[in-house]
């Protein structure tokens, strides 16, 4: 017979003598993050209240990211610190699930230096979470899920989300793109869609629910709609969500460059919803780069993509990321980064020296590049970039902003993303926290700008 695992260890924290708080700690991306939320609405489920507080915690989920080596080693560094709490508290539980967990090295190395540590758990199996916890607390031995389940979505299940007006929809789930870098498609398994219905629904009860932004997520979002039965793609999803009613806008994360069409940036610009910012990786400017990347574009096709959106939204706000020191990446590969960089005038770049990823194709390049000119490089690039940020800002001097308010700057200031992402500054009072509300920009830094309520 099937075990109702949920109901299973519900029947167990009941006869404790209050329920057990959780704290589910997430790494990493957006996508991270809302599966993170996710865990936590299992959990509810299973009966335990949720904290942010570890030492308070009976069950604790360190939901890991393994794109670069120092995410690794601050999850490490991590979990170390817990087993000091784990001796005073023998009987919680700890697990490390996530990206890293998807990874048989991360059990294999836990279960040797880490024995504190109750449970490894992939991202696959992160619907598998109620059956884990009931053998963890049963067995009470060493619990492994690192089975590929590569067509599943994390579907179905409640999020406890940690704000009420802006939220993470996931849209698809893993990656086919196997850039050579990247360890994302061996820890997150194949593309996989969710059906427009189940997203759209899900939309519609987060609007009701007073929800003001929603963010599309998936690894390369206008893959969006392939193997779906009904024919549908990225840019019908786009067009469908605009045409929800309420008061909300709409931003996605992230599309790859490759897959850009012309049909992608018309309906963003004839939407009314959806937010005029994109966010459109780079990862090199040179040609000789992109192709050992397996990127599947070149600069030159990059540029022209540039000059077509903004063309059809000539306001467009463009962020991108960039790997700087891919093996035996020269000055010359770099400096055609940089060309890239002054030319699209980004607003934001969001740079890494590149980090060797067992199991990956670039891993096994021999590398003849210096980790001293890789450094040298990438501080070169953060000078250039702060520059045109800075002069770049200055065009939005008296501008009118749509601000939604999500946190607090230094005392005096209460801090937002506009439509445009760009971090706007107020002086007010904290109880704009949550709220959509119109700034005229009075003064531009090269990080943020700062204004006034309308
Ligand atoms: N799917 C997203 C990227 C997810 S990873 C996309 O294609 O845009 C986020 C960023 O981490 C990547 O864009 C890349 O710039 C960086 N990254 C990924 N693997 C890396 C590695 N091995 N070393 C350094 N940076 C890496
Ligand atoms: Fe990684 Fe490339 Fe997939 Fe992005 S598109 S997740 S960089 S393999
Ligand atoms: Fe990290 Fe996994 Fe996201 S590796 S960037 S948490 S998909």
């Amino acid at each position: 017979m099937e075990i109702n695992y949920i109901q299973a260890v519900r029947d167990i924290f009941s006869k404790r003598e209050a329920p057990p708080l959780c704290c589910v700690h997430s790494y990493g991306c957006q996508q991270n993050v809302s599966d993170g939320e996710k865990l936590k609405g299992q959990l509810c489920l299973m009966g335990c209240g949720v904290t942010d507080d570890m030492t308070a915690a009976d069950i604790i989920i360190l939901n890991t990211c393994a794109v670069r080596e120092n995410a690794e080693l601050k999850v490490y560094g991590n979990i170390g610190e817990l087993k000091r709490l784990k001796e005073q508290k023998p009987d919680m539980l700890i697990a490390v699930g996530g990206c890293m967990g998807q990874e048989p090295k991360t059990a294999e190395k836990i279960k040797k230096s880490y024995r504190h540590v109750d449970i490894v758990f992939g991202t696959f199996a992160a619907k598998e979470l109620p059956r884990l916890i009931y053998e963890a607390l049963t067995q009470r031995t060493f619990i492994v899920d690192t089975a590929e389940r590569n067509t599943e979505c994390f579907e179905d299940i409640p999020a406890v989300r940690s704000e009420k007006y802006k939220a993470g929809v996931s849209i698809m789930y893993g990656c086919n793109n196997f850039c050579s870098y990247c360890i994302v498609p061996y820890v997150r398994g194949r593309e996989r869609s969710r059906s427009p219905e189940k997203i759209i629904e899900e939309i519609k009860r987060l609007v009701s629910d007073g929800c003001k932004e929603i963010m599309l997520l998936g690894q390369n979002v206008n893959s969006y709609g392939r193997g779906l039965e009904e024919k549908i793609d990225f840019p019908e999803l786009l067009r469908r969500i605009d045409n929800i009613d309420g008061d909300f806008r709409v931003r996605f994360m992230s599309p790859h460059p490759k897959d850009a069409t012309k049909e992608f940036f018309d309906v963003i610009a004839e939407s009314k919803k959806i937010c005029r910012s994109v966010h459109l990786p780079l990862q090199s400017g040179s040609d000789r780069i992109l192709k050992a990347m397996n990127r599947r574009y070149t600069a030159e096709q990059y540029m022209d993509m540039v000059e077509y959106a903004r063309k059809v939204m000539p306001g467009l706000s463009i962020s991108t990321d960039i790997i700087v020191g891919f093996p035996n990446e020269t000055y010359e590969d770099f400096k055609q980064t940089l060309d890239i960089v002054k030319a699209v005038k980004y607003d934001n770049i969001f740079s890494f020296i590149y980090s060797k990823r067992t199991g990956t194709k670039a891993a096994e390049i021999i590398d003849h590049t210096s980790e001293e000119d890789k450094g040298k490089w990438f501080r070169e690039l953060l000078a250039v970039q702060r520059e045109i940020s800075e002069e770049h800002y200055k065009r939005f001097l008296g501008a009118e902003f749509d601000v939604l308010f999500d946190g607090t700057y230094k005392e005096e200031f209460i801090s937002g993303k506009s439509g445009e992402f760009i971090i706007t500054l107020v002086k007010g009072s904290p109880e704009l926290i949550g709220t959509m509300r119109k700034v005229r920009v009075t003064k531009t830094h090269n990080w943020a700008v700062e204004g006034e309520l309308v």
